[in-house]
Order: C-alpha cells, then structure tokens, then sequence
C-alpha cells in the first residue's frame, strides 16, 4: 500500500516537474536570462504588449530563444542580428504589422498599412547621412515597453505627442540640417492656442499634431494630399467641429463648416478651387488656433481686402467701434456666413445693416448720410442700365460706337469703386467717385449713343428725303425736256 502511495505521488512529482520545464522551455530564454541579470530592457518588456501577445525579443532581434547559453542564443548562426540599426528596425517591425495574415494569428484586427502610408509622407526622405530614413516605427513608438497607441503611457498619445513630434520638430540645428526654411515653433505657438492650453490641461479632444497632419500620412503642407492643404482643411477642422456630439461639453456652435461652406469664400475656395480666398487658418492661424479677437477681426480680412480695411480705418466709424467694442468687418459682413455684398446692405431700408444703429431718432447724423448713399450708387446703377440699352441700340442699328462702349467700362469700374468707397462712410468721397466718375461718365455714354441713334434716323429719313428731291427734278426735267420738244415741233 505504502508503495503504491510512494509511486502515484513519484509520479504527480515527474508530471509536474516535466509539465513545469516544459513551460520554462516555452518561455522566452532571452527575456528570463536578461530579467535576471536585472536588464533595464526586461523590465520595460515587461509592459509591452508584444510581451503580453508572447512575443520573444528575438522578434526583432533573431537569435536562438529556446536556449539558456548565451553563446548559442545569441549567435548570428542563429539567425541573432544584435541591435537593430537605421532601416533595418522598420523592417522587423513590419515583418508583422504589414501582414494581416501574421497579425490574425495574434488575433489582432489591426490595419496593416502604416509603413504604406510613411512610405508616401514627408518623413520617408532620406537622412541626412543618407543610408537610413527620417523616421523609423521606433521613432514615435518606442522599441520597448510599446503600448496600445490608446494607452495614457503611449508616446502618441494625444497628450503626449506634441511632445513626441516635437523632439525634432522644435529642434532647430535638427530641423537646418533638412530644411532651414522650415519654422520649428509649431509647439510654442500651439502652447498658447486653445487646443494646446486644452491638451497640456488634460483635454484629449482638443486637436493635437496627429489630427491637423495625421500619423502615418503626414506630407507637405502644400501637398494636395495633405490634410491641411487649403482645400483640405475645412474637412479637417470639421471632423470635430461639426460633430454636434463631440463637442457637446463645450457649448460652442458647430455650425462653422456648413456656414463657410455656403459663404462667398467657401465657394470660391471649394468650389472654384481659387486659393486667394480664404480657408480656416487663413483667420484662426495655424498652430495659433485662436478665434481672432475683437480688434484684430479686420486685420485678418484686411490682410487680402487692404482697401476696405485702409478706408475702414480712416472713417468716423472706427472711433465709435472701437469705443463700442464693435467688431470691425463682422459687425456688417458676418464672418463664417460673408455673402457677396450688394446694394441692399446700404441704405435705411429693412435688410440694409445701417438701419442697425442708424435711424431718424439714434445716430441721426449717419441716418441722413446713408439714405442719401444708397440713392446715389441705385442712380449710378440705373443709369449704368440705360447707358448699355441705349449702346445696344445703337450697335443694332449697325452704329460706330466703340468709344461710348469703351466707356461703359469705365462706369463700371467707377461702380466697384464706390462699393469700396461705402467704407470710408465720407458722403463727400462717395459722392466723388459716384458723381465724377460714374454718373459724369454715363452721361456721356447716353449723349453719345443717343447722337448715334438720332444720326441713323437722320441718313435713313435724309436718304427719302433726297430720294424724293432728286425724283422730283428728274420729273420736273423730263417735264421741262418733254415742252421744249413740243416748242420745237411747232415751231
Ligand atoms: C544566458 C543569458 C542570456 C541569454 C539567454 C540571452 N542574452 Fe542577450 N545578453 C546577455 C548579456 C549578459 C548581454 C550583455 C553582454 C554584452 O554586452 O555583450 C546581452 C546583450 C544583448 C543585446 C545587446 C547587444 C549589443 O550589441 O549591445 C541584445 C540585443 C540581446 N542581448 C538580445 C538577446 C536575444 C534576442 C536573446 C534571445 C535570442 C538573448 N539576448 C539571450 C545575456 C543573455
Ligand atoms: C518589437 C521589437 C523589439 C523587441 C520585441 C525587443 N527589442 Fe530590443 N531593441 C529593438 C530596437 C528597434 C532596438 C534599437 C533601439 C534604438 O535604436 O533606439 C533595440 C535595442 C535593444 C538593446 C540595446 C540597448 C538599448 O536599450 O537600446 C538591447 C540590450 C535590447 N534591445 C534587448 C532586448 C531584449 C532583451 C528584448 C526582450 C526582453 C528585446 N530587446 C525585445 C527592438 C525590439
Ligand atoms: C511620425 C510618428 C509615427 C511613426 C514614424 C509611426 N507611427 Fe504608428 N502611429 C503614430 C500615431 C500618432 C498613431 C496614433 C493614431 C491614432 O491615434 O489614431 C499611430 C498608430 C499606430 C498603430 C495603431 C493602429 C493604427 O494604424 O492607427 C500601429 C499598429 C502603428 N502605429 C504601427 C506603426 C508602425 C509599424 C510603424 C512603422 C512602419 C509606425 N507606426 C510608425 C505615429 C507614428
Ligand atoms: C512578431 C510580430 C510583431 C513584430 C515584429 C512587431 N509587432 Fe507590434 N504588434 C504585434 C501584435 C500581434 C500586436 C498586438 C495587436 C493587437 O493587440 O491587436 C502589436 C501591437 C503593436 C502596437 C500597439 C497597437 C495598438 O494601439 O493596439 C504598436 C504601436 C506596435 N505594435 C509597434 C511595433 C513596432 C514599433 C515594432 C518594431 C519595433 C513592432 N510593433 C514589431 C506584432 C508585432
Ligand atoms: C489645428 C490644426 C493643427 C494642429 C493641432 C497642428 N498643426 Fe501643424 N499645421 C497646421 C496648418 C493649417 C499648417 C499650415 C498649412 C499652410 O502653411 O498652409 C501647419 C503647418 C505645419 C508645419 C509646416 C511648417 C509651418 O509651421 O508652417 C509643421 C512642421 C507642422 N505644422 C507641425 C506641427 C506639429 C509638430 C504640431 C503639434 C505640436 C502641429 N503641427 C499641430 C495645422 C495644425
Ligand atoms: C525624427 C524627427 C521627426 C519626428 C519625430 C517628426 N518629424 Fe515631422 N519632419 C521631420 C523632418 C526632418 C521633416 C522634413 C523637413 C523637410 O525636408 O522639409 C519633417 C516634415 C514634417 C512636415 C512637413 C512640413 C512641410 O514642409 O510642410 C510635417 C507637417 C511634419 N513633419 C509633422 C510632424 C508631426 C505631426 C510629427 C509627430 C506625429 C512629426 N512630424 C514627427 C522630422 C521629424
Ligand atoms: C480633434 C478635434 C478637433 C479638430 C480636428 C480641430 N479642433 Fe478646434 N477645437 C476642438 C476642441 C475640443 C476645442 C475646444 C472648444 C472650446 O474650448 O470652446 C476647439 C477649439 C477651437 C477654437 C476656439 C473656439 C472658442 O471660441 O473657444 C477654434 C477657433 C478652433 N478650435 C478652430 C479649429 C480649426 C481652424 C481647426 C482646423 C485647422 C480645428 N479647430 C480642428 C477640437 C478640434
Ligand atoms: C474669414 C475669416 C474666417 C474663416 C475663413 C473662418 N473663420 Fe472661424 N471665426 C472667424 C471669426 C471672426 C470668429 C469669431 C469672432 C468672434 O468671436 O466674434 C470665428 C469663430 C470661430 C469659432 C468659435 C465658435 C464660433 O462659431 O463663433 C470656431 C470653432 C471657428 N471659428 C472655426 C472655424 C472653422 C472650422 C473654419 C473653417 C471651416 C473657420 N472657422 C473659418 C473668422 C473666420
Ligand atoms: C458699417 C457697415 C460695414 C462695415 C463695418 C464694413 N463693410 Fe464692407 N460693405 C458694406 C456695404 C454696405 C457694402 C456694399 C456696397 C454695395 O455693394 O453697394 C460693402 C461691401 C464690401 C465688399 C465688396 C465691395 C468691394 O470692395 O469689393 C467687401 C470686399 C467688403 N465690404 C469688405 C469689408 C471689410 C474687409 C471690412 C472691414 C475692414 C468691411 N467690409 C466693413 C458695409 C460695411
Ligand atoms: C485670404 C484672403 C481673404 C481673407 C482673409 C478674407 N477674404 Fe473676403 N474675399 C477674398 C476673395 C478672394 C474674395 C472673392 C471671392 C469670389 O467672389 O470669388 C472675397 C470676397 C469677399 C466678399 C464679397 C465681395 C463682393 O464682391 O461682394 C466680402 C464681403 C468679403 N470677402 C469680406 C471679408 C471679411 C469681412 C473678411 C474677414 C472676416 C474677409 N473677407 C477675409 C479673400 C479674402
Ligand atoms: C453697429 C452700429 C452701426 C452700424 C451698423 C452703422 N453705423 Fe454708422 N455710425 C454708428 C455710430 C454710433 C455713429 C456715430 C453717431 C452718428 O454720428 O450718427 C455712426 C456714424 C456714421 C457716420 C458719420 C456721421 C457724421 O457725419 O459724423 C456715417 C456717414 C455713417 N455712420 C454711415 C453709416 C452707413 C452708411 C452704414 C451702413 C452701411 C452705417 N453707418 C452702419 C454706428 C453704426
């Protein structure tokens, strides 16, 4: 009895020892022989999630991991590559993450194209000792003790990766050395921006380096691929800015894509592809993020529109705006919404803006001025009018009238002047332009094409009239001829 007792528990024992070596030779001889001799690299392991997928250092450092002597597993015999250099990391990376079938048999889903998409980015130029790239996977993610990328540790975490890109890119010797043109105060400047005041608070849904420019796919800013091309970026911005529901805790609209995109400027940009006019950054900076403050409204539309800004600020308005903390532009244009302007804004009536704050009883003095504005420019409108029919006229009549047409042009132009012109709000220098140089001008053209037409009339009716004389004569002669015949025959 004592026997058989003695050869179950002998044999419980051989199970569990070979069951227990068996497990020792599973594990990764090259992490157990580096955790005891305390290696720093081990106890990052430790946290990597390659590790937790049982992943051996040999992964990316080849080598024999079944073995417990140094020699062989570390032996280039085996297939041991030691530290991996320049290129040749990617490539151990990517022996894995660009090949699903590999990645399912970790059970990860992953997407396999990261190296793809570096391959198209900016960061795939060559160094600048030439024999590696700019970037390799271990650059942003680290070699060891990687992390989910959703993981609060992660070096491309949100809140960590201003700083992670920022390693070079606010690095200047770094930065000459590839491109001297190249600003490196993107992180300064986003520091004092409300999506970076928000991150370094803590806020991971403020946009951070990786949502403007992307991860993998970062190319130039004036690539056409880029995500902060100007065509771009209003689809950048909007990813969150129009999604209602992620930025629900922050009570601001969400509006701003829809309303740019109906805008004079978003047309012009998004649908007539014209880069004069312009994007999001055009007014909210770059890596400054900021909403334009009260006074510095008209500096960034005065930036392309100068002489509505020029005129803007010499006029009796910009006292009363500044004193009133009126935004410039905005308080009559409107800023995401801008449409084409047109005579309807100037003016007393309903839709015009001046009826805002001017009226027969408030701001009287602009009240009188703006009427009197608006009737002027409407006559140069409707004078304008009258001056091209009475040229189509007489153009149809076959009339010479080059001149006249030629000076239709410049009414016109005087015109487009006197709609800048509103923005020095000086009845007097409107009234230049609209009188002198417009209304003077379509007279002109009118007397003009009128003596053109009325000249037609007068070779059409003279025609018959001589027509009818030279007749007349012929007859009278006829006559005359006939009688002296007559005399002659009785004669
Ligand atoms: C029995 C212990 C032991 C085993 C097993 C072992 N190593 Fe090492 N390894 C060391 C020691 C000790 C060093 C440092 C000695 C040195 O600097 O040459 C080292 C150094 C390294 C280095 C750095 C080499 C360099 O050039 O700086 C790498 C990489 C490495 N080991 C990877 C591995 C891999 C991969 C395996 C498994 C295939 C492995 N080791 C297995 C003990 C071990
Ligand atoms: C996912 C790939 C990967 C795995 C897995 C990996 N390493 Fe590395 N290891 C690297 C890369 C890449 C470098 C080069 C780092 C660099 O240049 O910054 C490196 C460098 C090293 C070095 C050189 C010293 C240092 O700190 O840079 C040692 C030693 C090392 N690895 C040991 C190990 C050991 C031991 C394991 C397993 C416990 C391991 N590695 C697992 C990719 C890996
Ligand atoms: C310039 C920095 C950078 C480099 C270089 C880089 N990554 Fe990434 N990677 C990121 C960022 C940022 C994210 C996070 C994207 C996100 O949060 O959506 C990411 C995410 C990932 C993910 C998670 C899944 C995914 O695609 O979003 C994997 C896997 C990954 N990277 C692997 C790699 C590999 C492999 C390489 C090398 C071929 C590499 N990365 C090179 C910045 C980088
Ligand atoms: C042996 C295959 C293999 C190699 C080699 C390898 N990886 Fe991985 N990697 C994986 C697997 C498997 C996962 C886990 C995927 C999952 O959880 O869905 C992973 C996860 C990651 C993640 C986390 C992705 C996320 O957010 O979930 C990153 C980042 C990463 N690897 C980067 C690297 C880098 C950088 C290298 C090279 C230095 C490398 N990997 C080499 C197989 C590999
Ligand atoms: C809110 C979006 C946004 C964020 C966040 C952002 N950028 Fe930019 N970035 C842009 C825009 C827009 C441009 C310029 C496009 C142009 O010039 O037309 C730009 C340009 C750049 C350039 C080209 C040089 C320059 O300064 O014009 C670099 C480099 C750059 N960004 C790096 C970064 C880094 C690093 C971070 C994180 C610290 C970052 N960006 C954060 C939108 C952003
Ligand atoms: C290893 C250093 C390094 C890291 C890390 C790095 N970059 Fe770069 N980046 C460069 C270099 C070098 C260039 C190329 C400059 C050139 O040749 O014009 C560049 C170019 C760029 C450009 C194009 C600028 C242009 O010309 O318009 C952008 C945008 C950019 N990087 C953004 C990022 C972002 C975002 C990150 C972080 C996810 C990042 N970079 C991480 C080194 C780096
Ligand atoms: C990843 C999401 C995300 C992206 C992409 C993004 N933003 Fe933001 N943005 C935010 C969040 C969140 C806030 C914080 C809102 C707040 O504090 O009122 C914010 C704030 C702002 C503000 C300040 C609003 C205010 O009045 O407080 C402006 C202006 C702004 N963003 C413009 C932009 C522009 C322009 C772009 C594109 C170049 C952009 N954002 C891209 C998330 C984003
Ligand atoms: C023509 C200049 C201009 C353009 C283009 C422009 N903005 Fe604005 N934006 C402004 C001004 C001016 C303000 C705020 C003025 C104020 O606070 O009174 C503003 C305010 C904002 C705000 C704060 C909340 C709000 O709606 O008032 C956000 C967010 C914003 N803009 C995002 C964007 C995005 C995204 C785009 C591109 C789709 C864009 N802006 C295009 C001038 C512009
Ligand atoms: C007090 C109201 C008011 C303010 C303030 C104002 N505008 Fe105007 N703006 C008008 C009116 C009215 C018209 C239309 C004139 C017409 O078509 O008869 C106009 C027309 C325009 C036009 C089209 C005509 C042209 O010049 O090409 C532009 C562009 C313009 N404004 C830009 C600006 C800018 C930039 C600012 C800020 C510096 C500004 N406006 C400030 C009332 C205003
Ligand atoms: C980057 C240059 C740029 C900036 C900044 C800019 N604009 Fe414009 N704007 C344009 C261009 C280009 C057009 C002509 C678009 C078209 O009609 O094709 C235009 C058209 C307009 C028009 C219509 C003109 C008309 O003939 O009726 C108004 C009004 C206007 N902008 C006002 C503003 C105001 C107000 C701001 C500041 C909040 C501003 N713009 C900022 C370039 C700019
Ligand atoms: C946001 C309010 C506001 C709007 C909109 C506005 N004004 Fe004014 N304006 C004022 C104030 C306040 C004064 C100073 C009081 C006064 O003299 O009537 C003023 C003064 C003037 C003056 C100078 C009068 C003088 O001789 O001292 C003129 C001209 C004028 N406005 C014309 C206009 C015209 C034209 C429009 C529409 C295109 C307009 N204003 C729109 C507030 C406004």
């Amino acid at each position: 009895m004592k026997s058989v007792i003695k050869i179950i528990i002998i044999s419980f024992w051989i199970l569990i020892v070979s069951g227990l070596s068996q497990a020792q030779s599973q594990q990764d001889q090259c992490f157990v022989c580096h955790e005891s001799i305390g290696d720093n690299v081990a106890t990052l392991f430790k946290k990597d999630i390659h590790y937790q997928k049982n992943i051996s250092c040999s992964a990316c450092h080849g080598g024999n991991n079944k073995s417990e002597d140094m020699e062989e597993a570390m032996n280039p015999r085996n297939g041991y590559v030691g530290v991996p250099k320049g290129d040749q990391i990617s490539t151990r990376c990517i022996n894995c993450h660009s090949n699903s079938e590999t990645m399912k048999k970790y059970g990860s889903n992953l997407p396999t194209n990261q190296i793809e998409q570096i391959r198209n980015s900016v960061h795939w130029q060559r160094s600048t000792k030439g024999t590696e790239h700019i970037v390799q996977c271990s650059t942003c993610h680290n070699a060891h003790g990687i992390v989910s990328v959703k993981n609060p540790s992660s070096p491309v975490y949100s809140l960590n990766l201003p700083k992670t890109c920022s390693k070079c890119h606010s690095n200047t010797v770094f930065m000459r050395s590839y491109n001297p043109s190249l600003p490196v105060d993107q992180f300064q400047k986003y520091k004092t921006s409300v999506h970076g005041i928000r991150n370094l608070n803590g806020d991971t849904k403020a946009a951070d380096c990786s949502d403007c420019h992307g991860s993998h796919d970062i190319r130039k800013a004036t690539d056409i691929k880029s995500k902060v091309y100007p065509t771009n970026i209003p689809e950048t911005c909007s990813v969150c800015h129009s999604n209602a529901n992620y930025m629900k805790s922050y009570n601001i609209a969400t509006d701003q894509f829809s309303k740019f995109a109906a805008s004079v400027h978003g047309k012009a940009l998004l649908e007539k592809n014209d880069l004069n006019a312009p994007t999001c950054n055009s007014c909210h900076g770059n890596h400054a993020a900021t909403p334009p403050g009260v006074e510095s409204i008209s500096k960034v539309c005065g930036t392309c529109h100068v002489l509505n800004s020029d005129l803007f600020s010499g006029s009796p308005h910009k006292q009363v705006f500044d004193k009133k903390k009126y935004p410039e532009c905005e308080t009559c244009h409107k800023y995401h919404d801008i449409v084409t302007a047109s005579n309807e804004l100037l003016g007393v009536s309903k839709n015009a803006v001046c009826s805002k704050c001017h009226s027969e009883t408030e701001n009287t003095k602009g009240f009188a001025i703006a009427k009197k504005m608006r009737s002027l420019i409407d006559s140069l409108e409707s004078e304008i009018k009258t001056a091209n029919e009475l040229i189509n006229e007489a153009e149809q009549k076959g009339m010479e009238i080059s001149d006249a047409k030629f000076k239709l042009r410049d009414a016109n132009q005087a015109k487009l002047e006197s709609r800048t012109m509103v923005h020095s709000f000086d009845y007097e220098k409107f009234k230049e332009i609209v009188s002198n140089k417009g209304l003077k001008t379509t007279s002109q053209i009118k007397e003009e094409a009128r003596s053109s037409i009325d000249n037609y009339f007068f070779r059409r009716y003279g025609l018959v009239v001589s027509v009818l004389i030279m007749t007349m004569l012929a007859v009278a002669l006829y006559l005359y001829i006939k009688q002296i015949e007559k005399r002659k025959k009785t004669n």
